[in-house]
């Protein structure tokens, strides 16, 4: 059934990319509940086109041939496995925090490759430029040195100590101050970003970016907001994350390559991308081929 989608593709470059192994065997996130609520949701993951639904609050997807996939339901989205192995979803433990708000953010269509679009949610250096009066301010530019690990037998990739000054780092935030933030990657087309709340600055907001890899140079990016936020609508929590994301936007779609090189030194890193040179030697530690040029 899957050989089908793809013969009609030709000799379409793109192949072998769809049937990147590493990508085929995770759980990708193929729709938000919030978005089938309204109804079932036709979408492409990996090139093969899908129609997901819930049905008796159980998710099905359906490849075009009517062949089913298996699905499941986690962190508010429905996740979909094409491969035979699935391997483990990641959770994110803090959303079971008291007093949270958990909020679909959006699904945004970009043209760029899905490692490209983790690789932007993971970059500090960009926040005065790109976001200019929320997530950074010039002369604040400079990036201080922060740590970053590999763990879970190189399944998990976490920058720590990472500081930057906002002047307005969320929906409720009066004043400027220095947020500081942890990244962590559990997954290789995903990553959950934990910053310190403007209001009660011992804990932290939770936002997460599932991308699903439409195909090498497109990316549907869902996100996931968890805030401890008791003022703002959810309007308003919706309203700050997608005027941060359109800014990005066409950042992304104006890389070249959209395809993210992975070899050592194919753009000059400096020390503010030590997450983004981790993050490649992550995906070629993993073996990952699509939306990349090998090393
Ligand atoms: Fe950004």
């Amino acid at each position: 059934m899957l050989a089908s989608c793809i013969m009609t593709r030709g000799n379409d470059p793109f192949i072998d990319e769809q049937n990147d192994p590493v990508l085929l065997d995770q759980w990708h996130v193929v729709a938000s509940i919030a978005e089938l609520r309204r109804g079932p949701v036709r979408t492409i993951l990996l090139g093969r086109r899908l129609t997901v639904a819930i049905r008796q609050d159980q998710p099905v997807a359906h490849h075009a041939d009517g062949a089913a996939a298996a699905t499941m339901l986690h962190l508010e989205y429905v996740w979909v496995c094409l491969g035979q192995k699935p391997a483990r979803l990641f959770d994110i433990p803090e959303l079971a925090e008291p007093e949270r708000r958990v909020v679909h953010a959006g699904s945004f269509g970009v043209r760029t490759s899905p490692p490209r679009a983790i690789e932007n949610f993971l970059d500090l250096g960009h926040f005065p430029y790109v976001h200019k009066d929320f997530l950074g301010l010039e002369p604040h530019t400079e990036v201080p040195p922060y740590r970053v690990s590999t763990e879970q037998d190189g399944q998990e990739l976490f920058a720590r100590d990472c500081r930057f000054f906002q002047p307005r780092s969320a929906a409720n935030a009066s004043e400027g101050f220095i947020v500081e933030y942890v990244y962590r990657v559990p997954h290789p087309l995903c990553a959950v970003l934990y910053k310190l709340n403007p209001l009660d600055r011992d804990r932290q907001d939770v936002i997460a970016l599932f991308c699903q890899p439409v195909g090498p140079e497109q990316v549907r990016a869902h996100m996931l907001v968890s805030l401890l936020d008791d003022t703002s609508d959810d309007a308003e929590l919706i309203g700050f994350q997608q005027l941060i994301f359109a800014q990005d936007k066409p950042i992304l779609e104006n890389q070249v390559p959209l395809r993210l090189p992975l070899s050592p030194g194919a753009e000059v890193p400096v020390r503010a991308d030590a997450m983004s040179v981790a993050y490649r030697r992550y995906l070629a530690a993993l073996g990952l081929r699509h939306g990349v040029i090998a090393a």
